[in-house]
C-alpha cells in the first residue's frame, strides 16, 4: 500500500505545502477578483460599489486568525498519523472539480456583487420550483446565483467553500471525524455493515465521502433539502467503492427516518444558516433517530462566547455574505438546546473557523 511505503516526514511535508497552496491561492483569489470587481463598478459595468463599513482587519486578528489556521492543520496531520483516518483523505481534493468549474465560479463573480451591492436575497432562475420549501430557506445565501437550488450552485458550492476558508473547509470538516470514531466504540460489537450513520444538511456529500474514507463499511445516509445539492451528492459518492450512501430530499426538522435508527449523527456547517427555532427542531429530530448511546457531532462556525476578539468580523459576514440568521447563531446557547433535546455529556472545542459540540443519546436506563 503506497501510504505505507511514502516516509511520514515526506507526506506530511507534502500536506504542509499543499495546505500553503492552498491558503495563497485563496488569498490571492480574493484579493485579485476584489480588485476586479470594483474596477468594474468603477466604470459602471456592475453595480456600484455601497461599500459602508470598513473592511479593514488588524494585523493582531490577521495574527490570530493565521495561528489558528496553522493548529487546525497540525492537529488535522496528528490525526492522520495516529491512523484516527487514512493520510489519503488529507489529498482527497477535487483537482477535476477545480478545472471544470474554477471559470464557472469566476464568471458567476459578477452576479453576485450585483445582488450583494443591491442587496438582493431571494433571486432564482425562472425554473427553480420553490414550492413546498422553508421560506427561511429560499434565499441567496451567501448571494449565491440560485441559492442551494439549481445543479450550478451545487457545481461550484465546494470550490467557494474552500476559497472561503483559504483552503481549509474540508479541514475543518475533518475534525468530526475522530469524535465520530470514538462515539461508535459503545456499539463495538456490531459489525460495521449494520452501523448505520447520518449526516443532517449532506450538502455534496464531501462529509460523507470523509466517514467513507474512515469507516469504509458503515452504512452511511444523508438527507438535504435541495435535490440539485443531492444530485452532485450522488455523483460525488458513487466514485468511491463500497456500499452506496442513502440519500433523502427533506428537511432536517421533520427527518424522514424512523425513531433510534442511527448509531451517529453528523451535521456540518447547517445551524448557522437557520432561524433559531429550526435549530432546536433539527436538535430534536436528531435525538429522536439516534440511538440511546449514540452520539451527535455538530461543526459549524464559532460563536461570539469562543472567540470574542472576532466579534466584528463575525457581524460584518452576516452582511457581507447574506447569513441572515448568523448574527443571532453566534449570540445562541448550542450546548442549552443540546440539553433541551435530550442529550448529555455535551462538549465544545474550536479549531480555525469552527466550533464543535458533541452529545450523546443517554443509554435506557441512565
Ligand atoms: C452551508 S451548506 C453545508 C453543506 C454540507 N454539510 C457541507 O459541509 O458543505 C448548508 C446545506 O444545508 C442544507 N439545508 C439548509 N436548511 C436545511 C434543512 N432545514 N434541512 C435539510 N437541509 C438543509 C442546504 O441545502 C445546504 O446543502
Amino acid at each position: 500500500m503506497v501510504e505505507t511505503l511514502i516516509p511520514d516526514a515526506f507526506t506530511k511535508l507534502a500536506y504542509q505545502t499543499l495546505q500553503q497552496g492552498k491558503a495563497a491561492f485563496g488569498l490571492a483569489h480574493k484579493t485579485f477578483s476584489t480588485r476586479a470587481l470594483k474596477a468594474a463598478a468603477a466604470t459602471g459595468l456592475i453595480a456600484a460599489s455601497s461599500e459602508g463599513s470598513s473592511s479593514d482587519i488588524s494585523a493582531e486578528i490577521i495574527q490570530l486568525v493565521r495561528g489558528r489556521y496553522d493548529q487546525l492543520i497540525r492537529v488535522d496531520w496528528e490525526d492522520a498519523e495516529k491512523g484516527v483516518y487514512p493520510r489519503s483523505l488529507l489529498f482527497d481534493d477535487a483537482w477535476d472539480d477545480f478545472a471544470k468549474y474554477y471559470p464557472a465560479l469566476c464568471l458567476d463573480l459578477p452576479q453576485i456583487w450585483n445582488r450583494a451591492q443591491q442587496k438582493v436575497s431571494r433571486e432564482f432562475a425562472p425554473e427553480i420550483d420553490t414550492a413546498g420549501l422553508p421560506n427561511y430557506y429560499t434565499q441567496n445565501f451567501h448571494h449565491q446565483t440560485d441559492g442551494y437550488l439549481s445543479d450550478r450552485s451545487a457545481q461550484i458550492y465546494d470550490l467557494q467553500v474552500e476559497i472561503l476558508f483559504n483552503g481549509a473547509a474540508d479541514a475543518m470538516r475533518r475534525r468530526i471525524l475522530a469524535p465520530l470514531k470514538a462515539g461508535l466504540e459503545v456499539f463495538k460489537d456490531e459489525i460495521p455493515q449494520n452501523t448505520r450513520i447520518l449526516d443532517i444538511a449532506c450538502g455534496t456529500g464531501r462529509t460523507l465521502r470523509m466517514i467513507r474514507g474512515m469507516l469504509p463499511k458503515v452504512k452511511l445516509h444523508g438527507v438535504d433539502l435541495s435535490n440539485a445539492y443531492l444530485r452532485k451528492a450522488s455523483q460525488l459518492l458513487s466514485q468511491l467503492p463500497g456500499e452506496l450512501p442513502q440519500l433523502a430530499q427533506g428537511p432536517g426538522e421533520a427527518l424522514p427516518y424512523l425513531d433510534n435508527h442511527f448509531h451517529a449523527i453528523t451535521c456540518v456547517f447547517l445551524f448557522h444558516e437557520l432561524p433559531a427555532p429550526i435549530r432546536q427542531q433539527i436538535m430534536n429530530e436528531a435525538f429522536r433517530v439516534v440511538k440511546p448511546g449514540g452520539t451527535f457531532v455538530i461543526c459549524d462556525s464559532v460563536q461570539l462566547s469562543d472567540s470574542p476578539d472576532l466579534g466584528m468580523m463575525m457581524d460584518g459576514f452576516s452582511d457581507t455574505f447574506h447569513e441572515p440568521f448568523y448574527r443571532n447563531y453566534t449570540r445562541d446557547n448550542l450546548v442549552d438546546r443540546l440539553q433541551t433535546s435530550g442529550f448529555v455529556e455535551v462538549t465544545e472545542s474550536v479549531h480555525f473557523m469552527s466550533k464543535y459540540l458533541v452529545a450523546k443519546k443517554p443509554l435506557y436506563g441512565q
